[in-house]
């Protein structure tokens, strides 16, 4: 994933569903704005907004929001869903705002998808004020009991050659070369129970699984989704299907 146009118009794309399909971003977005721990008032910047996870957290607290978002599907549905927060289209590495603007920036699941977070991470250094406080949450990548999903979609689509992600070491390192103090992190994780296959197989819809399965030859979808719904009933039989997310919360302050 990019933070260029192709990644602008995936996110366009998502954007009416994207906290449906994301479950769990709501409760990251609260658990990040707990741990920044902004006080009511405090002007918080929130870069790579999406539909509001942490935005509208940090307005729950008393913040003066100000949201920024790529995607233009994003900002349009934030600033009609939160009158009451300044939102812009802009770039994460290019934020535009005077230096020392803001008490607070937050980045929910942004820097995993920038092409240079370490880009990104001198602006939010350098749009906060001294003392100003910055909280980002990555994704952490783990496969865990899908394991067998991760499997199949590989032996039918390939992939899993690309860059590897951020991990949560790097993106320390990466706030320190930025001019932060040195990090604390946490971690959370937040299960989601499915009652059976079925459930499954629309989790995968919402994110549009069955189109591009159905783009495949006949005899191949056909084959996939026997493979999916056998993977399936198997981890519903053994443990019961769980979505087991996870991610890491990065808290560090400005000099
Ligand atoms: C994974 S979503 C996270 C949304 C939200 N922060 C949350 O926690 O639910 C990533 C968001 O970053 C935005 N984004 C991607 N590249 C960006 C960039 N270069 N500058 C600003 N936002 C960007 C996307 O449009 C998308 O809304």
């Amino acid at each position: 994933m990019t933070s260029t146009e192709e990644g602008r118009q995936k996110y366009d794309a998502l954007a009416d569903r994207y906290e449906e399909i994301y479950f769990y971003v709501a409760d990251v977005g609260r658990e990040l704005v707990s741990l920044a721990e902004p006080p009511a008032g405090a002007r918080l910047l929130d870069v790579g907004a999406g539909r509001g996870a942490v935005a509208r957290a940090a307005l729950a607290r008393g913040c003066a929001v100000t949201a920024v978002d790529a995607s233009a599907g994003m900002v349009s549905r934030l600033a009609a869903d939160f009158p009451e927060m300044v939102v812009r289209q802009g770039d994460a590495g290019a934020l535009g705002f005077p230096a020392d603007s803001f008490d607070v920036v937050t980045a929910g699941f942004v820097v995993q998808v920038l092409a240079s977070p370490a880009a990104a991470l001198a602006e939010f250094r350098r749009v906060l004020v001294p003392g100003g406080t910055v909280a980002i949450s990555l994704e952490r990548q783990e496969v865990g009991r899908l394991a067998w999903l991760h499997d199949l979609n590989r032996a039918f689509f390939g992939g899993g050659d690309g860059a590897a992600p951020l991990t949560a070491e790097e993106l320390d390192e990466l706030l320190v070369s930025a001019g932060f103090n040195p990090p604390t992190r946490a971690t959370v994780t937040i299960p989601k129970h499915l009652p059976d296959p079925a459930a499954l197989w629309d989790w995968l819809a919402l994110q549009g699984v069955p189109a591009v399965v159905d783009k495949l030859p006949t005899e191949k979808a056909v084959a996939f989704r026997e493979q999916f719904f056998r993977g399936a009933e198997k981890m519903h039989r053994d443990s019961g299907i769980v979505l087991e997310f996870a991610a890491t919360l990065h808290r560090a302050t400005a000099p």
